[in-house]
Parts: C-alpha cells; sequence; structure tokens
C-alpha cells in the first residue's frame, strides 16, 4: 500500500509514521507513507496556501490552486484508488470502512485545516470525506495519522501474530473480552480462573461470554445489531 499525505504542515506528522508497528511496517517494505508539504505545490511568492472565505466571516480557507496542482501531480505518476479529505463533517471512521480501505493500493490523503477546503476542491477530486468522531480538532493531520494507523495494521504481514487483528475490537462488531498477563495474583486480585486452567474450549466460552457483556453494557447501539 502506498500513502500520500497532502498536508500544510508535514512536521505534524514526523513521529507517527516513525516508531513500533508503522515504523516496521515500512521497514518491511508493506507500506510506503509519503507527507507532502502543500506549500511546495503554491505559485505565490508567500507560498500561500489558504485565503479569506467569499462572504466574509472568521477563519482562513485552504485554496484550491495548490490542492490541484499537489493531486494532479500524483495523480498524473500512479492512479489512485482513493482520495480522502479528514473533515468533521465526513463519514464516522469504524472498522468496517478501515476494513474495505485497507485492500486499496494507492490513496492520497489531505489534511484540512482552519474552516477547511474550498468546496470547489472537495467535489472536484475528493472520492471520501472521513471524520474521526463528532469533536473538532487543529487540522487533519492527527486524524490522517488515526486513519492510516487503521489500515497498516491490517495489512497481511505487518502484526506479528496474524490472527491479533481479527481479533480486535469491533471485528465481529462486539468489543474485545478482558485480557490479563503475569503474575497471575497481584496484591489479592486474581486473575480468573478459566484462563489458568489450559481448557481451550472453556476460555473460548469465557471470552465470549464477557465479550458480548462488555458490548451489552457499554455499547448497546452494537449489541442490538447482534444476531
Ligand atoms: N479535522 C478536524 N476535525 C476532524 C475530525 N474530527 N475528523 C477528521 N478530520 C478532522
Amino acid at each position: 500500500m502506498r500513502i500520500d499525505i497532502i498536508t500544510c504542515l508535514p512536521r505534524l506528522l514526523d513521529s507517527p509514521f516513525s516508531h513500533s508497528i508503522l515504523k516496521r511496517a515500512s521497514e518491511k517494505g508493506l507500506v510506503e507513507v509519503i507527507v507532502h508539504d502543500l506549500r511546495d505545490f503554491t505559485t505565490s511568492k508567500q507560498r500561500q496556501t489558504d485565503d479569506y472565505q467569499f462572504g466574509g466571516g472568521a477563519g482562513m480557507v485552504m485554496m484550491i490552486e495548490p490542492i490541484h496542482n499537489a493531486i494532479t501531480k500524483l495523480k498524473s505518476e500512479r492512479e489512485y484508488d482513493a482520495i480522502i479529505y479528514m473533515t468533521p463533517d465526513g463519514k464516522t471512521l469504524n472498522q468496517g470502512m478501515a476494513n474495505s480501505l485497507s485492500m486499496l493500493k494507492n490513496l492520497i490523503i489531505l489534511c484540512g485545516h482552519y474552516k477547511g477546503v474550498d468546496e470547489r476542491a472537495r467535489e472536484r477530486y475528493i472520492t471520501h470525506e472521513i471524520s474521526i468522531g463528532d469533536y473538532v480538532l487543529s487540522g487533519g493531520e492527527l486524524a490522517a495519522a488515526v486513519l492510516a494507523d487503521s489500515l497498516i495494521r491490517l495489512l497481511p504481514g505487518v502484526l506479528s501474530d496474524e490472527t491479533s487483528a481479527l481479533t480486535d475490537s469491533f471485528q465481529d462488531n462486539m468489543l474485545s473480552p478482558p485480557v490479563y498477563t503475569r503474575p497471575a495474583e497481584f496484591m489479592g486480585l486474581k486473575v480468573p480462573e478459566v484462563l489458568l486452567s489450559g481448557h481451550d474450549k472453556n476460555i473460548e466460552a469465557w471470552r465470549m461470554e464477557k465479550a458480548l457483556e462488555r458490548t451489552k453494557e457499554r455499547r448497546p447501539d452494537l449489541y442490538e445489531k447482534l444476531d
């Protein structure tokens, strides 16, 4: 998978892709994340990427021209399966969307800033508009990192334990059961007996019961949809 991220604050994305699982994924050649500075695609001397909004009102709007230049250049180099704009008024990201997007090969993610981007750029170039939740961030960079992380960890070979992405919360529209590690007892707090029993069938049944219990209690909306 190749992910091109277009942003006017590229440094904000230095860290998320330089550690742990995402770093290893790119070292293994399973993903390539390229961050582009939107200012490199401006034609003005001041490298301006935003301007006042027509009709008045507070807040700057990202201009269409540098976005056009950046996306056109990338599209001339390869075919893209999705051009995503991170925005609080997009479709809320969920595991199903992450699963589908993780099967694509080349993605562009455009990060918004200020009041957002000129609507014409959205209409013209964007194929998917995605929000990471009902709250407003200062910009789309952290949201882009969240989206990219949710996709990259699903790529075959990225997680060392191949089954672990499949048992994540939400993969079956259920939350995950509680987990424990050593010691088996800490200051009188004990790990549930069944997990120490070595009896795989009982462990599996216990995990299912706890997952259902947790989903019912914390996410009744998901629980109602289970069959
Ligand atoms: N940009 C600002 N807030 C956002 C959000 N909640 N999701 C995606 N992009 C954003």
